[in-house]
Parts: C-alpha cells; structure tokens; sequence
C-alpha cells in the first residue's frame, strides 16, 4: 500500500479509517501545523499528502521527495503550494471546490451585516460601560436594502454571494475578466465598481497575478464610507495600505476573514480600530463542511490511487 501523511487531524476518526482502507496513514497529531523540518521528515517516503492551507509545500520539499505523486489540498485555494515545481516533478494537485462555497458565501454576508450594523462597536460600548439611554442619533449603521455591493472576482464564491445579496434587495455590480452567463448582477469595469459600491467583497484566488491588487489606489476611488470586506487571502489586499486608507478616513471601514499573515499579531492597528471587524479565517468552518472538504482531499486521492484522473485536478499551469 502506498503511504500518505495527513498534516493535520480530521473532522472525524471515520474519516481516517476510509483513508486507511486504502493507505498506509501517518497523521499530525498536534493542534499546531507541522514546523518545515517536521513536514520534510514526515513526508518522506510518502507517495501523497493530504494537507491545509497552512503547509507551505515548497521546491524544497517536492524535490527532496522523488516518491510523492500527489497532494491532495483541504481548501479551494492552493496558494500554500509552488505549483510550478509540481508541474516540473509531475505531482498532481488536488483542492475541494464547490463544498465550501456556500459556508464561504455566508460568512461573507454575516461580516457585511456585522459591519453595516456596527454590531462589534455596539458590543465593545456595551462593555466599556458606554451604553447610555436610547438615543436617536447613537450608533447609526447602514441599511443592506438598495445598497451596492460590488464582487470582485466572480467564481462560485463571489457568484453565491451576489444570489444572496441580490435576495436582500442589494444592487449588486461585479467585476471579473469577463462576464459570467448567469452572475446574478451587473458586469462593470473595476474603476466604475469601486466607485460606487458601498460594500466591496474581494473573491479572488491568490497567485502572482492578484498579490496586492487591492492598494492605495483603488481605495482612493472608492467612497468615503465604502467598506472592505475580503473572505479570500490576506495578501491579495495590501494591508499596509488598507491600514491608512482606514486611518485617514479614505474608506469607512473593513471586515476581514483573511490577514497577512495570519494569524493576525495582537499588536496590529487594524485591530485596535473599531471600523474593522476580522474574523480567524472561518469561511469555511462549518462542521458539515469541514467534513465534506475532508472526504472530497480523500476521494481524490483514491481515485488517483486507482489510476484515474481525480476530480478536482488542478491543471493550471502555473505562474
Ligand atoms: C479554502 O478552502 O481555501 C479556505 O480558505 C479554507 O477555509
């Protein structure tokens, strides 16, 4: 039997017990990700890994791993792995697509809901012992209803989120390579999009391309209280930016799933401002979910194990 090393613990132990059917199983007990060194000497002799977002699979450890055919990746995104030297060593890659997007899609409305509602501020005031009587000027928020939002990025993330919008009686405008049959909403250009949305929601993929392609510039565009909501990766917003855009009031705020790096150091600005709302990257952190991108990583590997192509090969290229 081939052997695999799953880097971190499973939803559930059934889920180990399908893998071992048809593997030899070695499994990251600890609640903390694999250290690099820890991950190179595990993999050895591996024909496949299953791993997260937070192992960076480098040039290092596929070259040094001439048995390694396949990785299988617990996430839509592949970022954590240099796809290039994949290609070169012919090691398939896998993701779980689909099975998360609409967990994903949810998060990304309740971050909007909690910042247009300045639910965190009202919690914080209430702490601090700040909740004084009824006042109709106090804590004033947005209404979702005939507010823009703007999606960049419309994959099936970005896609559920405008069906979602739209049932909230939200306009919903999106910008994206081309436009996609069906996005319930209108395909505009970037500049246009950022200048009008009240709430723009980020739902790229992060590769070398799309690295900070959020920046002072475009927040310069958008309005005065637009804000920021990003459930994709951290570094596709410049955050040092982002920081001074909320700073000198440029933009009204942001609500952020997704930091760089993450986790978000305590000492951050951003959290020290109570326009900004961030979340530990829970898009995806349902129980359901998390079982289903669990079982889709081992149905792939399975299938490429029996010498067919997985369903969720990732055949790009590269950058
Ligand atoms: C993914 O799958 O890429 C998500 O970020 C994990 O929640």
């Amino acid at each position: 039997m081939n052997k695999i090393f799953v880097t971190r613990q499973l939803p559930n132990k059934k889920l180990i017990n399908k893998l071992e059917e048809f593997f030899i199983v070695d499994v990251w007990e600890e609640e903390d990700p694999p250290s690099k060194s820890k991950l190179q000497e595990r993999s050895k002799g591996c024909w496949g890994l299953l791993t997260m977002l937070t192992e960076k699979i480098d040039l290092d450890l596929i070259s040094s791993n001439p048995s390694l055919k396949i990785i299988a990746n617990m996430a839509v995104g592949y970022d954590n792995i240099d796809i290039n030297a994949a290609n070169k060593f012919s090691i398939q890659v896998t993701n779980t697509p689909d099975v998360l997007t609409r967990s994903t899609a949810e998060l990304t409305i309740a971050l909007i809901f909690v910042i247009a509602k300045r639910l965190q501020e009202g919690n914080a005031a209430i702490r601090n012992s700040e909740w004084g009587p009824w006042h109709p000027n106090w804590m004033i928020g947005k209404d979702l209803n005939n507010a823009k939002i703007g999606i960049i990025g419309p994959g099936k993330i970005g896609q559920e989120v405008a069906k979602i919008a739209k049932n909230l009686n939200m306009n919903v405008m999106y910008y994206g390579k081309s436009p996609k049959n069906g996005f319930p909403g209108e395909f505009v250009n970037l500049n246009k999009l950022l200048k009008n949305a009240d709430f723009i929601s980020v739902h790229l993929s992060l590769n070398e391309e799309t690295k900070n392609f959020i920046n002072m510039r475009h927040f310069t565009i958008m309005k005065k209280d637009a804000v920021l909501i990003n459930t994709s990766r951290g570094k596709i917003i410049n955050q040092i930016d982002l920081e001074n855009a909320i700073k000198r009031k440029i933009i009204g705020g942001a609500a952020l799933d997704v930091t760089d790096p993450e986790p978000l150091p305590a000492t951050s600005e951003l959290l020290k401002m109570q326009n900004v709302f961030i979340s530990p990257h829970l898009g995806s952190a349902t129980k359901k979910t998390r079982t289903d991108m669990a079982e889709l990583a081992i149905k792939n590997l399975i299938e490429f194990n029996a010498g067919r192509i997985p369903p969720n090969a990732i055949d790009e290229e590269g950058v």
